[in-house]
């Protein structure tokens, strides 16, 4: 693995929500790399061995995805595994991902994969592995953890070739997770502009990094042949599940939540609540 210092020559804020281009980087990394900043470690890129891939391939080419974006650019989709936190009003309750039920081989597949992906975690940033993983095991019950490791869930996101942005959403501080899958285009590197560096994102790279201090953005997809993919797939814990009862006492404040609507629809339909008589 190569050691590589890092400079942080300036604050790219402005960037944020602007498609990368080529001049914001001057290098492109494509050896396995430590990132170091004043000596610390803070981020690796590595190339995962093909046969370590051969599940994960599976759930990229399998998974029935929902589209989910389409405008002057590739048509992008994506598939969600795992568990997921209530969302007032459309899913008021914790639980787990309609695809995590639907399809349990992807599922499976997906979450077997964490293994290796915590291996090389844990190999080259122990510490902040380790903070993850109890900030996991402290935030969220143990209903919603399908496997020990600091994620609880699970996207497949083919074709999206991000904006500079900061990772938001997942539990203060936990580093973020990016494997790339790709078949038959090029381009869609991940660029870092403050460190004027790109990350060839190519089949099988791995980035773990602080998505959530780090401004990071995916160079434009350029498909050669019609059959092309670039999926990412990303692996986190939502801040929001800290809020998850244990699952039978979610059902029981889903019903409870149900029945008291039901009363308050009653009420309002209810003459002596609208001054009729
Ligand atoms: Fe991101």
């Amino acid at each position: 693995m190569k050691k590589y210092n890092l400079t942080k020559y300036k604050d790219c804020t402005n960037l944020l929500k602007t498609t990368p281009l080529t001049e914001h980087y001057d290098e492109v990394i494509t050896d396995d790399t430590a990132f170091y900043l004043d000596d610390v470690c803070i981020g690796i890129y590595v190339n995962i061995d093909k046969e370590l891939l051969t599940y994960v391939r599976e759930a990229v080419k399998d998974t029935k995805y929902v589209e989910t974006y389409r405008a002057n650019t590739l048509p992008t989709k994506s598939s969600v595994f795992g568990a997921l936190p209530r969302v007032a009003l459309l899913n008021d309750f914790c639980r787990f991902s309609n695809k995590t039920n639907e399809e349990k081989q992807n599922t499976n597949k997906l979450f077997t994969f964490q293994q290796t992906l915590c291996d090389i975690y844990k190999k080259h940033l122990p510490a902040l592995y380790q903070y993850d993983l109890e900030k996991a095991r402290e935030t969220v019950n143990d209903d919603y953890r399908l496997i020990d490791t600091p994620y609880t869930t699970a996207n497949i996101n083919v074709n999206h070739a991000i904006k500079y942005h900061k990772d938001s959403g997942n539990i203060k501080d936990s580093y973020s997770n990016v494997l790339i899958l790709k078949e038959h285009c090029t381009g869609g590197e991940l660029v870092l502009p403050e460190y004027r560096i790109a990350l060839k994102q190519s089949d099988g790279a791995l980035c773990i990094f602080s998505g959530q201090k780090e401004i990071h953005g995916v160079m434009p997809i350029q498909p050669y042949k019609e059959d092309f993919y670039r999926a990412s797939i990303v692996y986190y814990t939502l801040a929001q599940l800290e809020h998850c009862y244990p699952y039978k006492q979610e059902v029981t404040r889903l019903n409870l939540k149900k029945r008291e609507r039901a009363v308050k629809r009653k009420d309002n339909k209810d003459p002596r609540y609208n001054g009729q008589k």
